[in-house]
């Protein structure tokens, strides 16, 4: 077992470039990759080298700010422009995460009162900086307060990876396993693999396994059966994009756990920063749901395993009603129902 402490960032920034953690080769091989340019940081939000929520905010917030670094000779009026342009552009890069529009939000602020060009350039790091530093404060108290409604010995359900890799550290769903492996409590897993891309067995298992935690895969569609037979104590989901009246987009999958959670009268619990919630829409009907590739789905490691000319419909999230959800819980605190009314006062 790797000690804590050595859990690998998922990013760094190293002034002439960002280093990340290739999420895609794990768990076979720890591979960091430098990114130069905002093209390289796009491309590795979309091919999922890099991700999961708030990881996705902050490779944004530096690819913005490693590119502000690179222009030359700009007027501080036409500097702001191609800065905002370069974000405009890294917006594209994946729909679902509100985490990557309040990140590029925060980084385009930070340029409004420079007064000059290399005033600008220092601000956005010193934002970029903020914004993976305060993550990291926020993940671990997200934990304090997952572990505030488990009890020594339980086992928790999960999907996907909202771990430390998919955040500056801890992370959100997984906090209180991180938390509970420092403090010596017990916390045990069962991960669902999660496919197409198999976040759970890939990363959530192998980053789990650093911390000394107890974890078992499944299938997806063991789920029903694992939570009939071996005592479950919650399930327990990050999140993507949390509207105003609580409706919750994550890893697709995620709904049908919290339909079974309703039918196994357990509790569904969704982690997420304040970061995640989007107040600006009112339901979930108005999220945007991410499609990714038909490869994804029909082929297992480059290898073919549908036929040819198969129709694929690969939605990468979905959407749990928000009455589906026992609460939320957040750096600020735990919310429970009437969610409409109970959201903003932790929205600080
Ligand atoms: O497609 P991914 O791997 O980026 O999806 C990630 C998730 O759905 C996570 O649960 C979510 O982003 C929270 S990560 C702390």
């Amino acid at each position: 077992m790797v000690s804590k402490s050595t859990l690998p960032r998922s990013i760094e920034w190293k002034e002439s470039h960002i280093t990340i953690l290739d999420q895609r080769k794990l768990p076979h091989s720890t591979n960091f990759i430098d990114l130069y340019s905002i093209e390289e940081v796009y491309e590795s939000i979309v091919s999922l080298a890099v991700r999961g929520a708030p990881a996705i905010g902050i490779a944004a917030a530096y690819g913005l700010a490693l590119s502000a670094q690179q222009l030359d000779g700009e007027s501080l009026e036409e500097f702001k422009l191609k800065v905002k342009a370069k974000s405009h552009y890294l917006r594209g890069s994946r729909p679902t995460a509100v985490n990557l529009f309040w990140a590029l939000d925060r980084m385009e602020k930070a340029l409004k009162d420079a007064i000059s060009v290399n005033e600008a350039k220092t601000n956005l790091i010193h934002e970029a900086i903020k914004i993976q530093t305060e993550d990291e404060e926020v993940c671990r108290q997200i934990g304090e307060y997952a572990l505030s409604l488990v009890k020594n010995g339980d086992t928790l359900m999960t999907i996907c990876n909202a771990g430390g890799i998919a955040t500056a550290r801890y992370g959100t769903a997984l906090a209180p396993f991180h938390l509970a492996s420092e403090k010596g409590m017990v916390l045990k897993a069962f991960a669902c693999e999660t496919r197409p891309v198999l976040q759970g067995a890939r990363l959530t298992a192998w980053e789990l396994q650093q911390c000394g935690t107890d974890v078992t895969i499944i299938t997806d569609n063991m789920a029903a059966q694992t939570l009939k037979e071996k005592n479950i104590s919650a399930i327990i989901v990050g999140a993507d994009r949390i509207v105003a009246n609580g409706d919750t987009a994550n890893k697709i999958g995620t709904l049908g756990l919290a339909i079974l959670a309703k039918h196994f009268d357990i509790p569904f619990y969704v982690c997420a920063p304040t970061s995640t919630f989007d107040v600006t829409m009112q339901n979930g009907n108005e999220i945007p749901i991410e499609e990714r590739s038909p490869e994804e789905v029909t082929h297992l490691n480059g290898q073919r395993i549908a036929p040819e000319g198969t129709k694929v419909y690969n939605p990468a999230f979905d959407v749990t009603p928000s009455e589906l959800i026992t609460a939320f819980i957040t750096e600020n605190g735990i919310i429970h129902p009437d969610y409409s009314e109970h959201i903003p006062k932790y929205l600080k």
